[in-house]
């Protein structure tokens, strides 16, 4: 029998839809990451996370909360494959990461900017040159990279600062860097492991309005982080780990449960 293709003539489910009616949702939104019965057993025998499923659509932005030792580190590295799972799968863009070969890693990766706690710049490089290497590593080419360059510091607000070194910043400013550099291929999700904790109130709060204004500009953002004040404020969808497993995933939440 012949498979109805493409260019079948006939009505197409779209053409039921009035003018102007979203198409339904499952169709429209897509799915940047997901986990499905995700377990991570360390080579010593610890078992970081236990059936983890997860669904990250588009544009999203998800606080990942919960005490030290719950797994939000080890979702993270399994979504940049630093690790892979010991059960189930995880796709980024519904690509497979551990079936990835080795040479595709490092294009897959391009899809995700990535903070840490502790800034991890280059200290004998500028604002500038820190962002600028993200992108020469991959071969990019000189013309690309400085108009690139200029529009993410931009967004950081870090124009003024662009020939200083990070010894010379502040650590509200070194992570707005690190931010910088984390966005300057233009990733489609961008992960924040614990973006505040070295950081004071005030600045912290910087740092969050700077990844809703990310999130706003359509990246998706996961952000995994102790900092239960910014959390309840920004009321956006928290998951909850405990001991490996997730014990919530609600929207508009608060950093602890409040039922
Ligand atoms: N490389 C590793 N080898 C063995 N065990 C590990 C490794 N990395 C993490 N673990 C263990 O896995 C569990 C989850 O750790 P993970 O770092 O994911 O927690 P976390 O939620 O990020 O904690 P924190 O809030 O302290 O950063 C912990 O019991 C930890 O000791
Ligand atoms: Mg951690």
């Amino acid at each position: 029998m012949a498979m109805v293709s493409a260019a079948t003539p006939g009505p197409k489910p779209s053409q039921t839809r009035r003018p102007g009616e979203r198409p339904h949702d499952a169709v429209s939104t897509r799915v940047v990451l997901a986990m499905q019965g995700v377990t991570k057993s360390y080579p010593n025998g610890r078992v970081a996370l236990r059936g983890v499923d997860l669904i990250v659509p588009e544009g999203d932005f998800v606080f990942l909360v919960g005490p030290s030792g719950a797994g939000k580190s080890t979702v993270i590295k399994l979504l940049i494959r630093d690790e892979v799972p010991t059960k189930g799968v995880v796709l980024l863009d519904g690509r497979d990461l551990a079936r990835l070969k080795r040479r595709d890693v490092p294009r897959i990766r391009r899809k995700i900017g990535i903070v840490f706690q502790d800034f991890k710049l280059l200290p004998n490089k500028t604002v500038r040159d820190n962002v600028a290497f993200a992108l020469e590593v991959t071969g990019a080419r000189r013309r690309d990279i400085d108009p690139a360059v200029d529009r993410v510091l931009q967004v950081v607000g870090l124009t003024g600062q662009a020939n200083q070194l990070p010894g010379q910043l502040s650590g509200g400013e070194q992570q707005r860097t690190a931010i910088a550099r984390a966005l300057v291929h233009n990733p489609r999700l961008f992960i924040a492991d614990e973006p505040t904790g070295n950081l004071d109130p005030l600045i912290s709060w910087e740092i969050i309005q700077l990844l809703l204004r990310i999130n706003d500009l359509g990246v998706t953002v996961l952000m995994a982080t102790h900092n239960a004040e910014v959390v309840t404020a920004v009321r956006k969808r928290v998951v909850a780990l405990e001991n490996g497993r997730i014990v919530r995933d609600q929207t508009g939440a608060a950093y602890h449960r409040e039922d």
